[in-house]
């Protein structure tokens, strides 16, 4: 495996031994685990060389807490990405990827950054959209792979490779839970034992409340899931909603697919998940 701090001789060295090759690149913030690892896995599959990119973005960061807080485990990472396989690992700093001071780019997301995520986060989407922008051009990927953990981020992404034309294969893979269901998250690590112990209620109400499809109208199976969340006293519900899977728009029936978006916060961390009926 080979590992490369500069985008030069990244874009170098791929010249040299895989010009001709599909180049599959799985961006990621580090502190791996086998949600990311999954990703890797089917770049494998469907490309010639898998390029992961580690680098934890500041720009995407509304909380600079959060930001300081977030794990860099670099070697243990390394050592995982060697183990599954990947070919190059891309690390680089913050000039590297920004050619200077980090920037934020101006793309029309169509709304899409303006909602959940965006709204509780504001300023995370374009920072998101920035340094994938930067992330590409500096790979030059013919497949990129993106976890259903971060959905609004895959329509986000893939708004952006419209908007700008770029001729990539988007691929969205399926989420990595734990054994009881939670969503793999580098930010699980700092859930306190009480915490973790409700945490795995959000995958349970997100199941019951697809199972619920049809049955009840959206908005009945929002306040269900209102109501079950806020049976957990260390969770603080920031939206449990179900919207059109395209748009994010809100729905009043299930005529045209749904996806159930949940956010909550927990007094060391928040936490999202996601089920796409
Ligand atoms: P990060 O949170 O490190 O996630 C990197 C990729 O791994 C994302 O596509 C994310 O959706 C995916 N992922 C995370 N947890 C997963 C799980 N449990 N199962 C499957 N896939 C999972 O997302 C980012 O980094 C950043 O925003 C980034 C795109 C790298 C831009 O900075």
């Amino acid at each position: 495996m080979q590992i490369f701090t500069h985008k030069k001789d990244l874009q170098e060295y791929l010249r040299k031994w895989f010009s001709g090759n599909t180049i599959g690149f799985v961006p990621t913030m580090g502190a791996l685990h086998a949600g990311h690892l999954s990703l890797i896995e089917q770049s494998k599959k469907k490309c010639g060389v898998t390029v992961c990119s580690i680098f934890v973005n500041p720009t995407q960061f509304n909380d600079p807490a959060d930001l300081a807080k977030y794990s860099r485990p670099i070697e243990n990472d390394i050592q995982l990405l060697e183990q599954a396989g990947c070919d190059i690992v891309y690390n680089p700093d913050t000039n590297d990827v920004y050619d200077g001071e980090p920037s934020i780019i101006q793309i029309d997301l169509g709304g899409l950054d303006k909602v959940f995520e965006g709204a509780q986060r504001p300023g995370h989407f374009d920072g998101v959209v920035s340094v994938v922008k930067k992330l590409f051009e500096a790979v030059k990927p013919t497949d990129v792979f993106f976890g259903q953990k971060d959905y609004q981020q895959t329509l986000v992404v893939r708004k952006m490779i419209r908007q700008e034309d770029m001729s990539i294969k988007f691929y969205t893979c399926p989420t990595t839970r734990e054994a009881d269901g939670l969503a793999m998250s580098s930010r699980n690590a700092r859930l306190t034992i009480e915490e973790r112990a409700q945490a795995t209620n959000i995958y349970k109400v997100l199941k019951q409340a697809a199972l619920k499809q049809g049955l009840y109208t959206p908005t009945q199976v929002e306040e269900y899931m209102h109501t079950e969340l806020k049976k957990n006293s260390l969770m603080q519900i920031e939206y449990a909603s179900i919207v059109d899977p395209t748009d994010l728009k809100p729905i009043i029936d299930w005529q045209h697919g749904a996806v159930i978006l949940v956010a909550v916060k927990m007094p060391s961390t928040r936490l999202i998940d996601n089920v796409v009926l």
